[in-house]
């Protein structure tokens, strides 16, 4: 920049006079370019124009409801508002420089229709209360869609976990071999978090049915317009009751984002375990070729790309949440443009979570399992250390006598002194009986108290999974439709 150059912004172009603003009255002169460059988010919100349309269309039949339109004027811009809905169908649709937004765009083309009628479309309306409407309806159909796919995820895991039947394998703590654990209930664990994030993006939907319709710009409106009429229209459950926190409040924003970021924790979780569960060290899972890469020089490796993208996403997922949250922090009453920082990270996060939870539930629904290399790892003595514990306890000693005792055997067994069960079967407390304990596939069947890893218990599980799915089936149906 040369700084003795006073008139370097004098540069920075102005648009042409199509280029007209929703606020040209009070301007003499047009945005600059670097203002536009920057302010912009068409780019990202077109994929609202949808939800922008209904708005309108609900607006239009509300002014009309109240006289503020003639039956013609409201034909007029209802017929203006289906024809730009064509062209964002047919891609016929033409922005120009100045729209700055889906709202200015469709505004501008419904006036260019319309002609006279469309310039009474923002009557008792402001891109404040406009957008929020918007974006509301947005969240009502995709955060639907989501927890709809995370049901399918949910069906799944239990198909899965329904073909494993008795398989079992280690379950872990410390990521050290802990106790056995039955294949299917191990599968279940995941859909059991997974049917909570359904039912945390149940109660978000819940909250966010609200109309901010007819807040205007912070304050409502001097004219006679039925912000509860045009709720119920566009199928809100409600409308507002306070016009400031209508426009400005994202919390619902902010919570969508936190069930998504909480979903890619999940999400992350399980891919950690397919990375686990797929190397040649475990050997517990084997993908199917369509939900594996290769590598470019290493002919013999097959990658489980999905199950680390899965892991690795979630920092995004974590990243558009803390960001969000920052933007929010401090806003005074009521609109700020900073708001419009809302929708990237919400429309990130609902795009990766729907990207990973389909791949994820192909790679999971396509595996195969090696339940042998499970079995095997289950089966090491030392897993039925705690059974032999509880076998002196149902005899009466103490937990903690009991646990020194059984201690000391894997101590000896360790040191190379002899087989566990050996060494169980010659303890006078212990014997024959609990040396039939340690024997290989007997682990899995004393988990018996509810909802522990052995077959009895799994079965009341799958039982009240079921339900599970079935309750969210009915709380999906349940949600307001959109439409
Ligand atoms: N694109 C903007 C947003 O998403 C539109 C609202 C602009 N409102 C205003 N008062 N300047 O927030």
């Amino acid at each position: 920049m040369d700084l003795d150059d006073k008139n370097e912004f004098a540069r920075d172009a102005h648009l042409p006079e199509q280029a007209k603003t929703l606020w040209h009255g009070r301007f003499t002169g047009g945005p600059s370019e670097s203002l536009l460059a920057y302010t912009v988010s068409l780019p990202y919100d077109q994929r609202m124009w949808r939800d922008d349309i209904a708005g309108s269309k609900g607006h239009v039949r509300g002014l009309a409801r109240v006289g503020l339109l003639t039956e013609d004027e409201r034909n007029a811009i209802l017929g203006a508002l289906d024809q730009v809905a064509d062209e964002m169908e047919g891609s016929g649709f033409h922005f120009v420089d100045s729209d700055e937004d889906i709202h200015t765009a469709i505004e501008r083309r419904v006036t260019e229709i319309a002609g006279a009628a469309g310039g009474k479309l923002h009557t008792a309306r402001s891109r404040n209360d406009q957008v929020a409407t918007a974006f509301r309806l947005w969240c009502k159909r995709e955060l639907k869609d989501v927890a709809i796919r995370l049901i399918e995820m949910q069906e799944a895991l239990l198909d899965q976990a329904l073909e494993a039947g008795d398989a079992y394998l280690p379950g872990y703590t410390h990521l050290q071999r802990a106790q056995p654990v039955l294949l299917s209930h191990h599968l279940m664990a995941h859909g059991w978090a997974l049917g909570r994030d359904v039912s945390r993006l149940v109660d978000t939907l819940h909250r966010l049915d609200v109309s901010p319709l007819g807040a205007g710009a912070l304050a409502g409106s001097s004219l006679p317009i039925d912000p509860v009429g045009n709720a119920a229209d566009l199928g809100f459950a409600k409308a507002f009751d306070n016009s400031l926190d209508a426009v400005s409040d994202r919390d619902f924003v902010a919570e969508a984002v936190f069930n998504l970021a909480l979903i890619g924790i999940h999400l992350s979780r399980i891919g950690e375990e397919w990375v686990l569960w797929t190397s040649g060290e475990f050997g517990f899972a084997r993908l199917d070729d369509g939900y594996a890469t290769g590598s470019s020089m290493l002919p013999q490796k097959k990658n489980p790309d999905i199950a680390e993208l899965a892991r690795g996403k979630s920092g995004r997922l974590i990243g558009n949440l803390t960001g969000l949250l920052a933007t929010l922090k401090g806003l005074p009453m009521a609109y700020n443009r900073d708001l419009q920082e809302d929708k990237e990270p919400l429309f990130d996060s609902v795009e990766q979570v729907t990207l990973a939870v389909a791949a994820l539930t192909g790679m999971i629904a396509t595996a195969t399992f090696n339940t042998d290399a499970m079995a095997a790892a289950a089966d090491e003595e030392t897993m039925a250390a705690t059974d032999l514990a509880e076998f002196l306890v149902r005899d009466g000693m103490p937990f903690r006598e009991a646990h020194a005792v059984v201690g000391a055997h894997v101590q000896a067994c360790l040191a190379g002194k002899g087989r566990l069960a050996d060494l169980v079967a010659a303890d006078p407390v212990l014997g024959p009986d609990a040396a039939a304990l340690v024997r290989p596939g007997v682990g899995v069947q004393m988990r018996t108290s509810r909802g522990a890893a052995g077959p009895a218990a799994r079965d009341e599980q799958v039982a009240s999974y079921r339900t599970m799915l079935a309750d969210e089936i009915t709380a999906i149906r349940d949600l307001a439709s959109v439409d």
